[in-house]
């Protein structure tokens, strides 16, 4: 029923609603958190996060990446040290937080479709485990690069390649975080040869050595179909180059909004892995992934307090919070779908359609477009959405002059500060 409580099952993991109805995660109120850090908060369960790359390293072992994209700060990086995974990174200042939270330099693999000269410099030189390579460019800039570099007492000897390939499917999922298709910025074409022709290249040249074949088809999605078609549309070219690591890319969807469902990682893994046996590509190639989403987005809500509420009659309800598409671009990107409700009364009913909207100065300044929250809600209130550790402080902006919310785990009873909310200071820090 959309007028009915929040479904329970898309809070973190250790959400406990009290006799009074007030949520608590991983033993600590929500509303306490709040009085002391402020909002728009996030607040992740760290326990929730922790249990997720545990079970990316049991369904994928461990050679599994984190894909940093989601969200990275130094507490996330150290989080993936500590469980021991490789982690994905597609920029300079990606690998630059990853450094900072203790990875190993070994265990990144560094992603993106057009690294530049500085980016791939500081990659060679810090001897990054893995470059995913993008484009006929890129492979002559890594070659010239580390021609020099190597040569120069650089640590590694020759640099472990994967070729990223455009297998020619289309995902189900929104048009924008499609990427598996041929008409895309992303990788090399299957189709046209030029997949092949990369590896050729790559293999051919001394300062590189072909590790294997990286696809990732998109994000958000769903059916595993997408994936059983890649697997099996690159299956020829894994065994004709003889190469033994296949990587999946990352893509599994998580449920949003009530009655919404999805897979596990681990049934995600299953699937994928009986569709390379099925392609009969050869059972000594390791088959492994880089989630990004599936690992983050459920542990986290983000807190908000209702600053007006207009009702107008026979049009609908605006209630306006103190954030918005700064620290969640997705409804305005995607069209993406959340719910809400109020941490003081969790399970309350929700008969009150309106629209949840933020404080910038635009019209698609959404949060949820047909928001279902209780019929007693009140300005100063606080309302919160679920699912939102992805993709959400990851693409905050200071759109406004908004300062960027704080980030707070939890876990055993005890919060700690992982990014401090900013300051006018802080927006003021690079103007001359
Ligand atoms: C190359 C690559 N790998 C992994 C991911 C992570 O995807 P997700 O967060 O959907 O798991 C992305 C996201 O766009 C990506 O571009």
């Amino acid at each position: 029923m959309a007028d009915g409580p929040v479904d329970l099952a898309l809070l973190p993991m250790n959400s406990v609603i009290g006799d009074n109805g007030e949520l608590s995660i991983a033993g600590v109120n929500v509303l306490e958190l709040v009085e002391k850090y402020g909002t728009p908060l996030f607040i992740y369960d760290e326990d929730e996060l922790r249990l997720r790359l545990q079970e990316a390293i049991s369904a994928f072992g461990p050679n599994v990446a984190y894909a940093s994209k989601a969200f990275l700060c130094k507490a996330m990086a150290e989080l993936v040290v500590e469980e021991g995974l490789r982690i994905d990174v597609s920029t300079g200042g990606e690998m630059a937080v990853a450094l900072a939270g203790g990875i190993d330099p070994s265990k990144i693999v560094f992603h993106g479709n057009n690294k530049s000269i500085r980016e791939l410099t500081e990659a060679i030189s810090i001897g990054v485990g893995t470059i995913v390579v993008d484009s006929f460019d890129e492979i002559e800039r890594i070659k010239r690069l580390a021609g020099m570099l190597l040569d120069s007492g650089s640590q590694s000897k020759s640099i472990k390649i994967l070729v990223r390939v455009t297998p020619g499917v289309e995902a189900h999922t929104h048009e924008f975080i499609k990427t598996g298709q041929e008409d895309t910025k992303f990788g090399f074409s299957l189709a046209s040869g030029a997949a092949m022709k990369a590896c050729e290249i790559i293999k051919e040249s001394k300062e590189m050595v072909l590790s294997g074949i990286h696809f990732h088809i998109g994000s958000q999605i769903f059916l595993t179909g997408g994936f059983l078609a890649a697997v099996e549309a690159i299956g020829p070219l894994v065994n004709s180059l003889g190469v033994k690591e296949l990587v999946i890319g990352g893509g599994l969807g998580v449920a949003y909004v009530n009655g919404e469902d999805q897979l596990s990682i681990a049934e995600w893994a299953k699937e994928v892995k009986k569709g390379v046996v099925a392609s009969g590509i050869s059972s000594d190639v390791e088959v492994t992934a880089e989630p990004g989403r599936s690992i983050v987005a459920h542990a986290c809500i983000t807190v908000y307090q209702v600053g007006t509420i207009k009702k107008l009659p026979g049009i609908r309800n605006y209630v306006a919070v103190d954030g918005g598409m700064s620290d969640n671009p997705r409804p305005v990107l995607y069209g993406s779908g959340y719910e809400a409700f109020l941490p003081r009364e969790a399970n309350a009913q929700r008969p009150m359609e309106a629209r949840l909207v933020g404080k910038h100065c635009e019209t698609g300044d959404i949060l949820v477009f047909e928001a279902h929250l209780p019929s007693d809600i009140e300005v100063g209130d606080f309302v919160a959405t679920p699912v939102t550790g992805a993709y959400g402080y990851a693409m905050a902006s200071n759109y406004n002059k908004v300062p960027r919310p704080a980030v707070v785990f939890v876990s055993s009873g005890v919060d700690r500060l992982v990014i401090r909310r900013e300051t006018t200071e802080d927006l003021l820090r690079l103007d001359q």
